[in-house]
Order: structure tokens, then sequence, then C-alpha cells
């Protein structure tokens, strides 16, 4: 495949629960080999629009195309065999079977071909050694933290051998080390194993030291888009996470400054409260 040739398109992609509307006309391009950050308030729609492209939801309107292919409101075992594969926000392994039974289900759940047993264990394995899990058949899933429970939740969509990854704030729960090695772990899964992902994630200091672009959310809609140090700047981004008082007094002492580089830490600081506060 060409580089630029869109790997993901989403066009006009609308989705109404009832008479509200989750995700309002969302359009966005994603390119082979890119970490696309997606992020926005509680509620915005980030993981309506991971279940509509996933084939959770059929879409109210819009489309979906991978790889130039419409897939939107094909089942969800379909559009992973095609090679678009998801973790959730919350993990909800089978809790009775071990990590390598886990894995191992997902990679026959998510195989383009049928799969015998043994080439199964291997992706399964091949996913839990990449992310750092036991391949061993006692390992449990009792007794993984939260940890623990991400990285299952990661070496599972993994072990469908995606091309397409769309990661649900894979970081909630975790310890600031763990969420280093976490991100780390998602660039490593692009570099090593060619995989383009999505990234939905709370922790923006941490997501934008990884991403190559951002999309943001508000109310279904997408507000802005491109370079996260651009975005971040972005003054309807800045009213939409910290209020419309934070983003004149910003505007303010930019000016007062004279600053022309971005300054994504303070946002960063600043997004990471708020989302805080909303979430108590
Ligand atoms: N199945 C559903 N039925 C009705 N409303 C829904 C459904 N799923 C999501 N919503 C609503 O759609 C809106 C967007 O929710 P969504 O879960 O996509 O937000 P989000 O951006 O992922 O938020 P968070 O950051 O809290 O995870 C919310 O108002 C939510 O209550
Ligand atoms: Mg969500």
């Amino acid at each position: 495949m060409r580089a630029s040739v869109s790997l993901l398109s989403v066009r006009s992609l609308t989705k109404r629960f009832g008479g509200f509307t989750a995700v309002n006309q969302v359009s966005f391009e994603l390119m082979p080999g890119e970490i696309l950050g997606l992020i926005g308030p509680n509620g915005s729609g980030k993981s309506t629009t991971f279940n509509v492209i996933a084939g959770l939801y059929p879409p109210s309107s819009g489309e979906v195309l991978l790889e130039g292919i419409p897939i939107a409101g094909l089942p969800p075992h379909e559009i992973c065999r095609r090679g678009l594969a998801r973790t959730f926000q919350i993990p909800r392994p089978f809790r009775k079977l071990g990590i390598l039974e886990n894995t191992v289900l997902a990679a026959y759940y998510g195989a383009s071909q049928p799969v015998t047993r043994a080439q199964a264990e291997r992706h399964a394995l091949d996913a839990l050694a990449m992310i750092g899990l036991p391949g061993h058949p006692d390992a449990r899933v009792e007794g993984l933290g939260a940890a623990g429970l991400k990285k299952l939740e990661m070496a599972r969509a993994l072990s469908t051998r995606p091309r397409l990854l769309l990661a649900d704030e894979s970081l909630g729960g975790l310890d600031e080390s763990e969420m280093a090695a976490a991100a780390e772990m998602l660039r490593r899964i692009r570099d090593e194993k060619a995989v383009t992902i999505i990234w939905v994630e709370h922790i923006m200091g941490v997501l934008m030291k990884v991403i190559d672009r951002c999309i943001v959310l508000d109310h279904g809609e997408v507000i802005a888009q491109g370079a996260p140090s651009s975005v971040t700047r972005d003054p309807r981004v800045v009213e939409v996470y910290l209020g419309r008082d934070a983003a004149q007094v910003q505007q303010q002492a930019d000016a007062a400054s004279g600053r022309q580089q971005p300054d994504a830490a303070g946002f960063e600081r600043a997004s990471e409260a708020a989302s805080g506060r909303q979430r108590a």
C-alpha cells in the first residue's frame, strides 16, 4: 500500500441514541503508521466513535472505510477479521480462564482465515510476549491488577493481528511508571508490528509525547485537529477543557508575553485536573 492511501476514512459519521446525538458528523482520515490521539471531555463521544467504527453499533449516518472498503454496519467479528482490533475502556476478560486461554480465544475470534489451535496459540504467545504477560497455561487472570488487566486487554487485541488498533483509555488506574511503560508499548506496537493506532486517553502528558496528530471532540463534534502542540493552543480546545475565563486569561497572558511557541505542558496539567474533576 502506498503511504498516501488512507488506512481508515471516517466520513460524516453520526450516531444518535433516540433523540440524543452522541457523535455528530465526525470526519477524519488516518494514514498507515500514524498514532492518532482522540481526546475530549467526558461524554464527548470518543468511545461511541470507537464503538461505531468497530461495529458494536451501526452508524445513524455516515461512512467508515477500511483501506477504501466500506465497513460501517458490519458485525464486530467481521470488522475484526478485516484487521481492526479495539480495546475496551473497562476490561472484561473471562475470569475463569487463564491469561493464555483468554488470548487464544481472541486469536481465534479475530483470525482472517480459520486457524488451528497451534496457530492461535502462536499468535497469542507472540502477543503476550510483546506485552510482557506470562504465556504459561497456568497463569491466572485473578490477581492481575489494573495494569495487568489493561495489558491483557491489549494482548487480546494484538493476538487478532490487527493492522489498525483502537485503544480506549488504556492508562486509567495506572501509576506514573506504568503509564510511561504503556505509552512506550504503544509506540513499539506501531514500530515493530506495523500497527496503526487511534488512542483515546485522558492522561494528556503521556498521550502528547506519543501521538503524531490529535483530534478533539466536544459534544460529539470535531472542534480541532492537527499537531498536538497546535491543538493544545486552540482557543476552543482550551475553553472546552478549562472554561471560557481560562481561555481568555491564557490568550491575554500569551499576548502580554509575546509567546509564539505553544506551551502544551500547562494545558496538559490543567486538562488532567479538569478530567479528574469531571470524573469525580
Ligand atoms: N448505548 C448508549 N445509549 C445511550 N446513550 C449513550 C450510549 N453510549 C453512549 N451514550 C452517551 O453518548 C455520550 C458519549 O458517550 P461516550 O461514552 O462516547 O463518551 P466518551 O467521550 O467516551 O466519555 P468518557 O471520557 O467518559 O469515556 C454520553 O452522553 C453517553 O451517555
Ligand atoms: Mg469513553
